[in-house]
């Protein structure tokens, strides 16, 4: 059984889903796996767009050669040299032994510091510009680099507008079955995990995302063809908005995010208690994390989309509580930008949270921390009510002006 499927004359998805995969990246939790995508032209020539992970070769190759169908293989074009992709590389020119492997100088400098096999042969080396003749479809490539990884390039069919946009545009989450986002209920299914992959895994990269936005030819593009999950034919300013938004680091709501970390209750009590004074103000979208129960990667996801948030946290042995402190770096090393942000500490013998946190905020960009940070001891006291209610003020006011 094959899981082909022609998504364009002459085009085909031979890609992979793996349901079985646990995390991507061995760090975050797949609830329903990942799709590899690559796309098999047949043409005059026949190109192969990018392979995939190599726990799931064996079926993807013989998708290939069903696909082909006796033909060879002519190109192997390469978007992104990351081993979800480029798993394959040595068996396909192993089988197709004259294939011209597509990719540009960094493509192969990166090949040579995962594999052994001598490309020399086979390499054909392209630059921004260059176009690749299939026949009667033509790849126009784009190097976009740290779109990702320094070497990844997007391509364009000059004959009509499909763009193959390497890890842009991607998404957590296997295909069901059918492969349009037309298709599959995508706001239901996949908004939150393509969400979730962007701000995870290409967020640190905003600024680059945005430069190679702006030079694709938008109005010429008919098909958004990535690396991971759905793919798009139909109302493409929905996911193109949806990039746009993200890697400018824009929020997509109003409303506030708590992050808190509590090791016996007293913390979270605090947070839950200024979460339902936002609630009593109308402030009505509001989501509370725990840290140390809450995967980061899903928090991380709420953040890229909300406007606000409160961060609350414990001393520990004279530090920030571990689990926020890494929370809080991974952020700035994902450049996350443009939020609110409350800030509530608690300690019993040593405040060091507050301090700390207001630190890792103060490394990340455009970041305007909301009234004066509070620091209790130990536990919420009835004379400490009114301060929470002037932090409540406070935010309540910065998200009515965000609104
Ligand atoms: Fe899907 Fe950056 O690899």
């Amino acid at each position: 059984m094959h899981a082909v499927h022609e998504i364009a004359d002459g085009v085909f998805w031979v890609g992979m889903n793996d349901r079985r995969i646990e995390r991507f990246e061995n760090m975050f939790p797949l609830s329903d796996g990942v799709a590899y995508n690559a796309y098999l032209i047949k043409d005059e020539k026949t190109a192969l767009l990018d392979t995939v992970e190599s726990s799931v070769r064996d079926r993807f190759l013989q998708q290939v050669e069903n696909v082909l169908d006796g033909r060879a293989l002519d190109y192997l074009v390469i978007h992104h040299m990351e081993p979800d992709h480029c798993g394959n590389i040595e068996e396909i020119v192993r089988r197709y032994p004259e294939v011209k492997v597509v990719g540009n100088r960094k493509t192969f400098e990166f090949f040579k510091h995962y594999y052994r096999a001598d490309l020399s042969a086979n390499a054909q080396v392209v630059k921004e510009g260059d176009i690749l003749s299939l026949g009667t479809r033509s790849l126009r490539f784009y190097l976009a680099p740290m779109v990702h990884w320094p070497e990844v390039m997007f391509s364009m069919d000059l004959s009509d507008g499909m763009l193959y946009s390497a890890d842009a545009f991607g998404s957590f989450g296997a295909l069901p079955g059918t492969l349009f986002a037309d298709e599959l209920d995508f706001n239901r299914y996949f908004l939150g995990e393509t969400r979730r992959y962007h701000a995870n895994i290409v967020g640190r990269y905003g600024n680059q995302i945005q430069t190679v936005l702006k030079r694709l030819p938008v109005d010429s593009i008919s098909m958004i063809c990535p690396l991971h999950g759905p793919i798009w034919r139909k109302d493409l300013s929905v996911i193109w908005d949806k990039i746009d938004t993200w890697s400018a680091y824009r929020p997509e709501r109003t409303g506030v995010v708590f992050i808190y970390a509590s090791m016996y209750g007293n913390t979270a009590e605090v947070a839950e208690t200024l979460a339902f004074k936002l609630g009593d103000r109308g402030v009505g979208d509001i989501r509370l994390h725990d840290v140390s129960k809450t995967h980061p990667s899903h928090i991380i996801a709420d953040l890229w989309e909300y406007s606000h948030m409160v961060v609350a946290s414990p001393t520990y042995n004279m530090q920030l509580y571990p689990p926020m402190d890494a929370l809080l770096r991974e952020l700035a090393m994902l450049n996350l930008q443009d939020r609110d942000v409350a800030i509530i500490g608690n300690h019993t013998w040593s405040s060091a949270a507050v301090r700390q946190m207001i630190g890792l905020f103060g490394t990340m960009k455009d970041i305007r921390l909301l009234g004066e940070p509070l620091d209790i001891h130990s536990s919420l006291k009835a004379e400490e009510e009114p301060t929470l209610d002037s932090l409540a003020d406070v935010i309540f006011e910065s998200v009515l002006n965000r609104s």
